[in-house]
């Protein structure tokens, strides 16, 4: 230890609270395929995959070979401006929207889902700006969502609190309080799962909404939200010419067992945010990819103008070969059936060791994104604080999580091995027991 005061400027983090309560947090030195050790030679069992990203651990080789061999080749490059752009971004962009649902068929590159979410939502009012449509302004984004921080990131995320604290913020930015439904059925839904958004835009007056964004599978509750409720939503959305966003920064690129959530759905929307597992989490890579009409309409503008919208290191080299080794395995072996597989085996664990322990229920989400229930004697939800309280204990027994309202996340690394699996429920039963009052 040194007195020089610690130099991190965490986010999200009330700093002074977290220390006194928690004491220092623990640094990571080394990882191995699930596993992390820290600074005092602790090991760990990662069921979070860092931040949700490291969808292939921490020993993927050919993500780390392709990454190094174009760090000896080219090791950076922008595609900010159409100007030089790295051959092997090119390369990337094509690879990419070649397995995604047309006609979802033009990327914009970036580096983190909060830049992607702006992103999206400030080229749906370019475009409107562009198109003569200057009244359609706002977005509307739904009950619980999470699109990252940032001026209309922050505005698109549903946590009052980030708003109050983050104030000014966009004010053309309307929440759906009502969250969406657990199941929808197509053989006889009328529509009316959707009815709260569409009160939400008729309220704003259809001709001044620009779009609507979504999680598929929300990462505050762990609730996929019923294929045919998104469906309907796009549809609705389409006939009142507001653009459909799905945000996939945490479903997309494997975490659900496929490439996208929305591959399961009949309709496609507008414009779609990856992020996170795209690179596996080996170099900060976001993209935006764009359906071709909105890329056709402006790709003459009446005005001489690009999409306003940018960062020097968009579409690193680096960042791009690393998408596309991480491309190269999900799309081969079978690879996500496999996943879906490990993910069931999982659940399967889970359900097993709630028979022994009655304060763990249901388990929610799908493919590796699951929420795990927690329950008071009384059949109450666990509150935030004290998830928090048994990812602290996790912590104890060798096994890092995140936490969320009622239920625990599990986001383990899509590779993960059945002891792997094994040693999770292991630990995490543990550690719920550990904390009996
Ligand atoms: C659905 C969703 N959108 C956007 C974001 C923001 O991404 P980032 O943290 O890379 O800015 C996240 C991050 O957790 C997310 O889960």
């Amino acid at each position: 230890m040194t007195n020089t005061p610690y130099a991190v400027w965490h986010g999200l983090t009330p700093m002074g609270p977290h220390l006194r309560e928690n004491g220092p947090d623990l640094f990571l030195v080394s990882g191995t395929d699930s596993h992390l050790v820290d600074a005092a030679g602790r090991r760990y069992l990662d069921a979070r995959s860092s931040m949700w990203n490291v969808t292939l651990g921490y020993s993927c080789e050919p993500v780390k070979r392709a990454m190094t061999s174009q760090l000896d080749l080219l090791p950076s490059g922008t595609v900010l401006r159409y100007e030089h752009p790295p051959q092997v971004t090119v390369d990337y962009a094509e690879a990419l929207v070649a397995v995604l649902p047309a006609p979802l068929r033009h990327v914009r590159f970036g580096n983190t889902g909060s830049q992607m979410t702006e992103s999206a939502a400030m080229l749906s009012r370019f475009y409107r700006r562009m198109t003569g449509e200057t009244d359609r302004h706002t977005v509307i984004a739904l009950h619980e969502a999470y699109h990252g921080t940032g001026p209309l990131a922050t505005a698109l995320t549903d946590e009052p609190i980030l708003h109050d604290y983050s104030a000014p913020i966009d004010a053309h930015v309307v929440h759906v309080s009502t969250p969406p439904p657990v199941s929808c059925d197509p053989a006889t839904c009328t529509g009316e799962c959707v009815r709260p958004v569409i009160e939400a835009v008729e309220a704003v007056g259809a001709e001044r909404v620009t779009a609507v964004m979504f999680e598929p599978v929300s990462g505050t509750s762990f609730r996929p939200a019923p294929p045919h409720y998104l469906e309907t939503l796009i549809v609705e959305c389409r006939r009142r010419g507001i653009h459909s966003i799905a945000d996939e920064v945490t479903t997309g690129a494997g975490r659900v067992g496929a490439m996208t959530y929305i591959e399961r759905l009949t309709e496609v929307p507008d414009m779609l945010v990856l992020g996170k597992g795209l690179s596996a989490g080996y170099f900060p890579l976001a993209a935006l990819v764009v359906a071709s009409d909105i890329y056709d309409a402006l790709a003459d503008p009446p005005v001489r103008l690009g999409f306003p919208n940018g960062s020097t290191t968009d579409g690193h080299p680096v960042g791009a070969a690393a998408g596309l080794a991480v491309l190269g395995i999900l799309t081969a072996d079978d690879f996500f059936t496999r996943v879906r597989r490990r993910a069931a085996e999982l659940v399967e664990m889970l359900m097993v060791a709630a028979k022994s322990e009655p304060r763990i229920g249901a388990v929610r989400g799908t493919g590796m994104m699951l929420g795990v229930e927690l329950h008071d004697a009384d059949g109450q939800l666990w509150s935030l604080r004290d998830v928090s309280a048994l990812r602290g204990m996790c912590r104890e027994y060798g096994l890092l999580t995140s936490y969320s309202i009622g239920v625990m996340p599990l986001l383990p690394h899509l590779t993960v091995t059945a002891n792997d699996c094994r040693e999770l429920v292991e630990r995490f039963v543990k550690a719920v027991a550990a904390l009996r009052p």
